[in-house]
């Protein structure tokens, strides 16, 4: 590999990525880099793999929807070496890349990515800047049986001469299997004197980026190809349809990805991975489960079908039953080893079960600690509330946590009693081992070990009649 005079060590990577596009096919007022695949908007992904590449300088080159692009990556600066270079308007991918040419220093490669082509590798992108060198023109190929639309790579002998788009391509061109990915490695001060000669003279009347192979090969630069067989990482989005297939053909390899290190799912067509799913051993996940954000599912968990599981761990040996949805956001949440939950509950940020703890169908927990043996099986609301050790909490009872302006605090000790259909009224403390009535209203601290009844006394009126009916006139 060529290496910087003064250093020895290979030249600095400056990424380039072009998210101009206006994305037509989408049919949507979302810039087409902002839809998403796996939960993230497909300019997310390539933007992580760049930075994973650990890149010099990252310029994205906006123009159609550039404010929302921009602030949906957090603005210049978001990343260290984060650019963003407009493009009004978009004249074609080599102009596109001509807006970027002031933010690039002349000692690097320059590595041109696409916005819509989420699922490129690390690994690819580095063997690619591997024959680059430094010092010649490396472009990602594939071959694909049916090239249509895609610019043809043109070879004399084994010799990359030019790339030709589609729609300039001759019956014999476009007989060519071999097509440019849209991804390629250069040497900065080479594509800048390039780029400075491109012309619109094609049948798209644009600037294409892929002209700078004819030039590379008359300046007698030596171009090559480096090419893939793996369709996915090179597959762009077009159209609602191309995004579906590319989501399920993603999902299908996260799918084999957990099967291989031991996961069992019991079908892996019907699994939903929207972020980081981290599985121990002997886990099982039944059919039609979403994970959000970063899941932890330590060994022998087991989730039932249809649950929606956001931002949480899950300890050892705990069951979440169908239809459960568990969202930590920010605060997380903790499911405790052995723990049972749902079918049909539902557990918000800051819920924190501890062992053995159970909670049944409709039952809400947010941003509150249940302790080891803790039970609340139907029907409830837990919210800003500390349970202890074996409560348990009945049928139809909440903690009322809300004065329409402040938040407050329910302290439950343990081995405390809540009949059903009881409200706590908060700030307020269940005495340990005490018994609260069914139908109470507490609003004060109840004592440890007591029975508390807060509700109209049962009265019997002997012999009571029930009205009876006037007759009509
Ligand atoms: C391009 C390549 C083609 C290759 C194909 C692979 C050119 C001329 N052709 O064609 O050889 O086979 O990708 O998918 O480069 N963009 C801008 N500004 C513009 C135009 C495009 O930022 O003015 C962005 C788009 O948002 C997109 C990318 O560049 O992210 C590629 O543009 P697109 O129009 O899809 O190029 P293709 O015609 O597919
Ligand atoms: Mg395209």
């Amino acid at each position: 590999m060529a290496t910087d005079n003064l250093t020895g060590l290979p030249p600095p990577v400056d990424v380039v990525i072009m998210a101009a596009g206006k994305g037509t096919r989408m049919m949507s007022s979302l810039p087409k880099v902002l839809h998403r695949l796996a939960g993230l908007p497909l300019m997310s992904h390539v933007l992580q793999t760049a930075r994973s590449l650990q890149a010099r300088n990252t310029v994205v080159v906006t123009g159609h929807g550039a404010d929302a692009v921009e602030a949906a990556l957090g603005g210049p600066g978001a990343h260290p070496g984060l650019q963003f270079a407009r493009q009004m308007p978009q004249l074609g991918t080599g102009h596109a890349v001509q807006q970027a040419i002031p933010l690039l220093a002349d000692d690097g490669v320059v590595l041109v990515l696409s916005g819509d082509v989420p699922l490129i590798q690390a690994d690819t992108l580095r063997a690619l800047v591997a024959a680059c060198a430094g010092q010649r023109l490396a472009l990602l190929t594939i071959h694909f049986a049916d090239p249509t639309g895609y610019g043809r790579v043109l070879r004399t002998g084994n010799a990359v001469q030019a790339i030709v788009e589609h729609k300039d391509a001759s019956d014999a061109q476009r007989a060519v299997t071999e097509i440019y990915s849209g991804i390629m490695a250069a040497p900065a001060r080479a594509l800048k004197g390039w780029l400075a000669r491109l012309d619109n003279r094609n049948a798209q009347g644009e600037f294409y980026l892929t002209d700078v192979v004819r030039m590379a090969v008359s300046d007698g630069l030596e171009v090559v190809a480096h090419t893939i067989a793996d369709p996915l990482q090179v597959a762009g989005i077009n159209s609602p349809a191309q995004l579906a297939e590319l989501e399920r053909a993603h999902q299908m390899r996260i799918a084999q990805s957990l099967m291989e290190r031991g996961v069992r799912l019991q079908d892996p067509a019907r699994l939903d991975v929207r972020g980081k799913l981290e599985c121990g051993s002997d886990v099982e996940i039944d059919v039609n489960c979403v994970f959000e954000g970063r899941v932890h599912l330590a060994d022998g968990v087991k989730i039932g079908a249809n649950c929606v599981i956001s931002n949480c761990v899950i300890e050892r040996g705990a069951v979440i039953q169908p239809f459960t949805h568990i969202d930590g956001e920010k605060a997380g949440v903790t499911v405790g080893e052995n723990a049972r939950v749902g079918p049909f509950a539902r557990l918000r940020p800051g819920a924190q079960l501890g062992a053995d703890v159970h909670i049944g169908n409709f039952v809400e927990v947010k941003n509150a600690t249940l302790a080891a043996g803790a039970k609340a099986n139907h029907l409830a609301y837990l919210g800003d509330a500390s349970v202890g050790e074996r409560v348990n909490f009945g049928a139809g009872s909440i903690t009322a946590n809300y004065d329409g302006v402040n938040k407050h605090r329910t302290v439950i000790k343990a081995d405390a009693q809540v009949g059903s259909n009881c409200v706590l009224v908060a700030p307020v403390t269940v005495g340990a081992g005490g018994t609260i009535g069914g139908g109470s209203t507490i609003t004060k601290d109840t004592p440890a070990g007591a029975l508390t009844v807060a509700r109209g006394k049962q009265v019997s009126v002997a012999g009571w009649k029930r009205p009876v009916k006037k007759p009509q006139p």
